[in-house]
């Protein structure tokens, strides 16, 4: 029981280090940039609910044109739900595979002429705040990738007057992507007027 405890405590300890290690990582806003790339393999650590909350409280905060919040967001954590999402491209949706937990990101497009870009936004919000609480995330484009709207508006129930711009995948990351390196970035891309 005692050693039982100990590994315990050893188990917890490591965590709280990793925890540590990895917001010291990321205490500025340029580092949680750096840090943030995109992971498209999972492993199975259950997501927890307060840190899915987090996500969409920091979703429901993104700026939108005149604040007309065009966007809904449907949360899917079941399984065979997730699992089915991997099928809805040829190629680019393998993320959800192995992912725990996706996020919808839908539209509607008569509110206003902004709505794709609410809803980047909002997407960018999402992976951010994933990379935050030490999740993997990646976007998975669906809006006028073929069949993948159809397939992903079944499985969410998501009604017809709403656009799917794209589905995230989030997880407990299961691959090291490296960090962007702030000397090698593409400064060429920058034009000071
Ligand atoms: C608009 C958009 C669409 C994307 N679509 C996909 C996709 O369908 N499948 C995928 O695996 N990654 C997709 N990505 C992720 C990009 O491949 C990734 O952001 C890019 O390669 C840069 O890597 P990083 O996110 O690690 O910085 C998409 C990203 C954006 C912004």
């Amino acid at each position: 029981m005692w050693l039982k405890n100990c590994n315990f405590a050893r188990l917890f300890c490591g965590i709280k280090d990793s925890e540590k290690r990895r917001k010291k990582n990321m205490e500025t806003f340029e580092q949680l940039c750096q840090q943030r790339r995109s992971i498209r393999k999972y492993t199975a650590q259950p997501i927890e609910k307060e840190k899915l909350d987090y996500i969409l409280r920091c979703a429901l905060m993104s700026p939108s044109g005149k604040r007309l919040n065009p966007w809904e967001f449907y949360v899917l954590t079941h399984e065979e739900t997730l699992r089915r999402l991997s099928g809805c491209r040829t190629y680019g949706s393998g993320m959800f595979d192995t992912a725990m937990a996706a996020i919808v990101v839908a539209l509607d497009a008569s509110l206003t002429d902004t709505w794709q870009s609410d809803g980047a936004i909002a997407a960018q919000d999402i992976l951010l705040a994933a990379a935050d609480r030490g999740l993997g995330a990646c976007w998975c484009q669906v809006y006028q990738r073929e069949g993948a709207e159809e397939l992903v508006r079944s499985l969410a129930n998501i009604p017809d007057n709403l656009n799917v711009l794209c589905v995230i995948s989030l997880g407990y990351k299961d691959e090291e992507r490296r960090p962007y390196d702030p000397d090698k970035l593409p400064y060429q891309k920058v034009h000071w007027c």
